[in-house]
């Protein structure tokens, strides 16, 4: 099990998550050069030890304990936060195409506010 980041992530990257995480999985990070670019952040799931401090940090409730508890409108992300690795283009070009997918295919989502949005996602 690895935490997810999802939709209220989209362009808010507050990444207070990355201030807490105590093995720093999440990306990118500011200082690397994809985070000017990258429509949203990462968890890589091998490195999370669900340790959970990014959870209460986020400002837009975007992150979720792992995919089983992901909803389903989420689906997609999870695969997102799987593939992206900083430094590697294939991967990074991969994650953000599935992301511009997601939100095409929900515009009432992204209709909604990011601090609003995690309350829209079971429905
Ligand atoms: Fe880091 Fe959150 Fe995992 S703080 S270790 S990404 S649960
Ligand atoms: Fe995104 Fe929330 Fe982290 S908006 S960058 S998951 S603090």
């Amino acid at each position: 099990m690895a935490f997810v980041i999802t939709d209220p992530c989209i362009n808010t990257k507050d990444t207070a998550c990355v201030d807490v995480c105590p093995v720093d999985c999440i990306h990118p990070r500011k200082d690397e050069p994809e985070f000017e670019t990258a429509t949203m952040l990462y968890i890589h799931p091998e490195e999370c030890i669900d340790c959970g401090a990014c959870v209460p940090a986020c400002p837009v409730a975007a992150i979720y304990d792992g995919p089983d508890s992901t909803p389903k409108s989420q689906g997609s992300l999870i695969e997102a936060n799987a593939i992206f690795r900083a430094g590697e283009p294939d991967t990074v070009a991969k994650a953000e195409a599935i992301v511009q997918s997601h939100v095409a295919a929900h515009p009432d989502l992204m209709a909604i506010a990011p601090e609003q949005r995690a309350a829209a996602h079971g429905k």
